[in-house]
């Protein structure tokens, strides 16, 4: 890899090794993320992706009873389970034979892309028709969002992403926004105060304002939020079939621990490490001269950074000489280091979806969205089809399956 890497008008250092990348984001006051998004400021400006030091810390606060585990997206709660089954009727009601076919990808979007309306606070995005909707309204807001790490035409991806704006706030995000609005003002007159309402992000920040809620920024953290979770778990589950089918091909032996949460936690968590699928890189900005304590690497104050996870995540320093390997009972030598690496990034911006992802605590059905998906799928029989194509799109370091056909038994039909 050269050593810079061109972002905009920006060039950035490359870093690739995962203790280099794991000081920098912890390093957080002194490698910024705030002013990193140039194209898509006017999207994100003010919110938790974008700001950094005690502002920022606020925030995360304020938001921090949206992933408690018993929240119904949580881990405990039932919300995931509902989606899915829900989901999975509707794929097999529409089967004509014994062999029920669908695309995972399709599949999983949406169950993602509702539980994140319950999430974020949105109303009305519970039926497939709705959630159609809200795919085609929110989908060129999302291009918007990511501009700098798409190619094409940013000028027009903005001006798209500045139209669905306007109808997703006009038709989804005022009218949730106004319901909760009053919600939270009878919670805080009566004796639970605002601890009995559901905390999504909408309700969180109404009820975490002093004065009257700033409602553009609420708005623009909901796009923050959507941006952060509707696309990557989509992909990761994709990889996580893709690998354990794998192995399970190699290890029959394993079948039967396919509705453990120990054993699908540690495939998840391989899965996690071994794929990126979003953009392959972070981008930050030191704000000071700094002398790196992991390899003694001086960066000047004003470097812009690109911190390249996949590569650091497949550091064999770290991960051992079979780094590039999927083995969901891997064990690391060093107990600091998660086994999904910084696949969550880390420090003070460390993704706040990790909890609702890949729970460990807890009951044997306490579990993250991404074990609770696995198990599911396996337990109504996937496989892949040998007649379908499975190819990865993207650049490098951040590519994704578009399509995953599935095969499955009609059984309980
Ligand atoms: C497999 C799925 C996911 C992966 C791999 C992932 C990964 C990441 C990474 C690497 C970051 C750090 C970005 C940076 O430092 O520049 C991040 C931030 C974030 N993620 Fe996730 N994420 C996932 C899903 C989610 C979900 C489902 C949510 C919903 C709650 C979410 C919410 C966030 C938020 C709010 C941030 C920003 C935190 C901050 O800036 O303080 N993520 N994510």
């Amino acid at each position: 890899m050269k050593s810079m890497t061109t972002w905009g008008s920006q060039r950035l250092l490359n870093l690739t090794s995962f203790r280099e990348i794991e000081e920098v984001l912890r390093r957080g006051t002194e490698f910024l993320l705030a002013g990193t998004r140039p194209e898509s400021g006017e999207f994100f400006h003010g919110t938790l992706v974008a700001i950094d030091g005690r502002e920022h810390l606020d925030r995360r606060r304020a938001l921090s009873r949206m992933l408690g585990p018993r929240q119904p997206w949580g881990p405990e709660g039932r919300l995931f389970d509902e989606t899915f089954e829900r989901n999975m009727a509707r794929v097999r009601s529409n089967a004509n034979d014994d062999i029920v076919r669908f695309d995972l990808i399709d599949f999983a979007r949406r169950v993602n892309w509702q539980t994140t309306a319950v999430l974020i606070g949105l109303d009305g995005v519970e039926d497939d028709q709705q959630v159609t909707r809200f795919q085609e309204l929110a989908m060129p807001l999302i291009g918007g969002l990511t501009v700098e790490h798409l190619s094409g035409d940013h000028a027009a991806m903005v001006a798209d992403a500045r139209r669905a704006m306007s109808e997703v706030r006009e038709s989804m995000f005022q009218p949730s926004f106004e319901r909760r609005k009053s919600l939270v003002r009878v919670a805080k007159g009566g004796s639970q105060g605002e601890n009995g309402l559901i905390a999504d992000l909408i309700t969180s920040l109404i009820a975490a304002s002093i004065a009257e809620p700033d409602v553009d920024l609420v708005f623009r953290e909901c796009l923050a939020l959507l941006a952060a979770s509707v696309n990557n778990p989509v992909w990761q589950i994709a990889f996580a079939v893709d690998d354990l089918l794998d192995w399970l091909d190699r290890h029959p032996e394993d079948g039967a621990r396919t509705q453990e949460k120990t054993f699908l936690n540690g495939a998840v968590k391989e899965t996690l490490r071994l794929h990126r699928s979003a953009r392959p890189y972070l981008v930050r900005r030191a704000v000071a001269d700094v002398v790196l304590q992991s390899t003694g690497r001086t960066v000047k104050s004003g470097t812009w950074l690109a911190l390249w996870l996949g590569q650091a995540n497949q550091d064999p320093t770290v991960f051992g000489q079979d780094a590039h390997l999927y083995n969901p009972h891997r064990a690391l030598a060093d107990p600091t280091v998660q086994s999904f690496g910084i696949a969550f990034g880390g420090g003070p911006h460390a993704c706040m979806g990790r909890p609702m992802l890949v729970w460990e605590q807890g009951a044997e059905d306490a579990q993250g969205t991404l074990t609770k998906m696995l198990r599911k799928l396996l337990s109504n029989g996937i496989r892949r089809d040998p007649d379908a194509k499975y190819e990865l799109r993207g650049e490098e370091g951040g590519r994704r399956f578009m399509r995953y056909d599935i095969l499955m038994p009609a059984r309980g039909r």
